[in-house]
């Protein structure tokens, strides 16, 4: 299952990897899932080391790429960027030298700055030799959007042609979350040929190319992209929805006005009526963490068409075939 074909490879976008490059990651996720149901050890990495570099907080990420790696054989060392000397405005050139001569690969998130977090990472991955993995920029969160693909997997299987998926934006109060969830996922979902809904308000538009990629892509799949300002058509007929907060693109440096812009839409939430305008047996997906009663109720989050447990399982899964596939 594991192969060599992708050792040193950076994974900063999903579209840096060919579908049959995500397809064999998914393959291993699957293995490595079965294994680890089984309580079968699969050190495929031992003694290797992963720096994880977090400049935003974090409770799955963290904690899939260290469980992940620990089970692997491996160990992984968390680096706050605010304790390092990146505070004091060390380059991501010589922080990427300096790390692949202590270890195996690099991973970094840095997500709330609109134009900074995928260009950092991209520029420690030219100076380091060893792969560098994004766990969420500014532009795509590919480690949250594979797991997600394998739980839509799980539940309807390979070809995923055709159906219908509903991005939507949803309201929270808790901060102004970033924007690459929803930018990861109509740039994935529509090269598997999904016809994908974005909708969101006005003011809370994603970046353009990203919309620009997802048109692209599902005219090559034969999938499809549109972009609506009401909720309930992201709904509407939809074999999953994935209704989740983001930030106004120019207002992430004023987070408080963001959230101001925010609070005009509280009617934004994922409740039983709508899922009522989905298919009988849609899926409801979240990231996570979730609002609670902002961008989602405790019925539907709790309810039978959630996967969201499944989902937040699989990025232990995925974190360690991406760690396993790279990593030599
Ligand atoms: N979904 C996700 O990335 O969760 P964390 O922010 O907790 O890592």
């Amino acid at each position: 299952m594991i192969t060599d074909a992708l050792v040193g490879r950076d994974y900063i976008e999903t579209s840096d990897w060919t579908t049959a490059e995500i397809d064999t990651a998914l393959d291993v996720s699957a293995d490595l899932k079965t294994k680890f149901r089984a309580g079968e050890p699969h050190r495929l990495l031992p003694d290797k080391t992963i720096f994880l570099f977090f400049f935003d907080k974090s409770t799955r990420t963290r904690n899939s790429f260290e469980a992940g790696i620990t089970q692997l054989g491996g160990h992984a060392h968390f680096i706050d960027a605010a304790t390092s000397q990146i505070s004091h405005g060390e380059s991501p050139r010589d922080t990427g030298i300096i790390l692949s001569r202590y270890g195996h690969a690099i991973a970094i998130r840095h997500d709330l700055v609109p134009g900074e977090g995928n260009a950092y990472m991209r520029e420690v991955a030219k100076h380091a030799d060893k792969p560098v993995i994004n766990m969420q920029c500014d532009i795509d969160h590919p480690c949250q959007t594979l797991a997600d693909l394998m739980t839509i997997r799980e539940k309807f299987g390979r070809n995923l042609k055709g159906m219908k998926i509903g991005v939507s934006w949803a309201y929270a109060p808790s901060y102004a979350k970033p924007m690459s969830v929803p930018q990861g996922l109509i740039m994935l979902m529509t090269r598997y040929g999904m016809d994908v809904t974005l909708a969101h308000p006005v003011e809370f538009e994603l970046m353009p190319h990203t919309l620009e990629r997802a048109r692209k892509n599902a005219a090559e799949s034969g999938g499809a992209f549109r972009v609506v300002h009401e909720m309930d058509e992201a709904f509407e007929g939809a074999q999953i929805v994935y209704p989740k907060s983001w930030g106004c693109r120019d207002l992430f440096h004023k987070p408080e006005e963001s959230l101001a812009v925010g609070k005009k839409y509280t009617s934004w939430i994922c409740d039983e009526r709508r899922i009522g305008l989905t298919d009988a047996d849609s899926i409801y997906m979240h990231c996570l963490p979730a609002d609670r009663g902002s961008e989602v109720t405790d019925e539907v989050i709790d309810g039978p068409h959630s996967v969201v447990f499944d989902e937040a399982e699989n990025r232990l899964h995925t974190a360690k075939a991406l760690m396993a596939l790279t990593m030599r």
